[in-house]
């Protein structure tokens, strides 16, 4: 349904993302993991066709038949929110202050065309599809009356309002409690049509995906089926990343990644893990692609579990 070939985020001279590849079906819940500073916010805002002026995409993403890079503005605000729709970390920066949370909902249905009156109502509906108590009271309520967990709930509802095919959610729930945490995660895994989830949290994703795919310096290094990458994974960041949590293998211990992730740009040519890997040789300076041996191997299995590593973990 999604499909992702190539994208690649750049700003000025310094390449941000590169050559992203990745696809998600329909109904599919999709994890994306990484250190601060992996490329994660920037590949989903180029599927959003958000990117912060000077910053621009290239490469193809196509949803449902659409193509969501490349696209004049004037198209993009058209499939904003009815194809793809995005939930973001810090809710009071996304919502209007000075507008009562109900008129905040019904306006993105206005936009797209829906008559007032019935996006009005449906608003009421969409608060209480996201359950939130008395959503009539919610919809007359302004921002600053919500607790964080309740207007990251009105972001929520903001974002499946024109029905989007598929939902991403950068970091939606670091900012909130363990307990409405768990209630939000368990709510986004019920309503999303099909989901790419950004987070640091491995634990969030074991819990929510089904597949996940491991970026690093602007690259995904590795993706598969989550129980074969997290039980079993290839690539020497996703062992580090697995280890540093509380996810590690069994045998494995608590450990960290050595160093820290460069500044875009001042990663090495090559695998851009290089420097932080103690497996590291001069093979590493050569780029690997991000390949499945088992599909190229004498057994081809094809479970689509794929690592960019020339000393994967056996
Ligand atoms: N507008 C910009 N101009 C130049 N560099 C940028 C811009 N926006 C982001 N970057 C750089 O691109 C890299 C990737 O940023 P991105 O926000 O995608 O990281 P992330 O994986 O989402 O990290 P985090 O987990 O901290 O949210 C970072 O090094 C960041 O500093
Ligand atoms: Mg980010």
């Amino acid at each position: 349904m999604l499909t992702v070939e190539g994208l690649s985020v750049r700003a000025d001279d310094l390449e941000l993302v590169r050559e992203v590849s990745f696809g998600i079906g329909p109904g599919e819940r999709v994890g994306l993991i990484g250190e601060s500073g992996s490329g994660k916010s920037l590949t989903a805002l180029a599927l959003m066709g958000l990117l912060p002026d000077g910053v621009t995409a290239s490469g193809t993403a196509r949803l449902g038949g659409r193509d969501l890079v490349g696209v004049p503005e004037r198209r993009l605000k058209d499939l904003r929110g009815r194809t793809v729709s995005m939930v973001f970390q810090e809710p009071m920066t996304a919502l209007n202050p000075l507008m009562r949370v109900g008129a905040q909902v019904a306006e993105v249905m206005t936009l797209h065309g829906v008559a007032a009156g019935r996006a009005r109502e449906r608003a009421a509906e969409l608060l209480g599809r996201v359950r939130l108590p008395d959503p009539e009271r919610i919809a007359r309520s302004y921002p600053h009356q919500l607790s964080g967990g309740q207007r990251q709930r009105v972001m929520l509802a903001i974002a499946l309002a024109n029905e989007p095919d598929l939902l991403i959610c950068d970091e939606p729930t670091t900012a909130l409690d363990v307990t409405v945490q768990k209630q939000m995660l368990e709510l986004i895994a019920e309503v999303a049509p099909a989901l790419l989830f950004i987070t640091h949290d491995l634990a969030v994703v074991a819990s929510l995906c089904e597949r996940v795919l491991v970026m690093y310096g602007g690259r995904v290094v590795e993706s598969g089926p989550l129980r074969e990458v997290f039980k079993h994974p290839r690539h020497r960041y996703t062992e580090g990343l697995l280890a540093a949590s509380r996810l590690a293998p069994r045998g494995t211990r608590l450990a960290t990644i050595p160093g820290a992730v460069p500044a875009a740009g001042r990663f090495p040519g090559g695998c851009v893990f290089r420097d932080r890997c103690a497996h590291a040789t001069e093979t590493c300076a050569t780029a690997p692609a991000l390949t499945d041996p088992d599909l190229t191997g004498p057994e081809p299995r094809g479970d689509g579990h794929a690592f960019a590593c020339w000393h994967p973990r056996r």
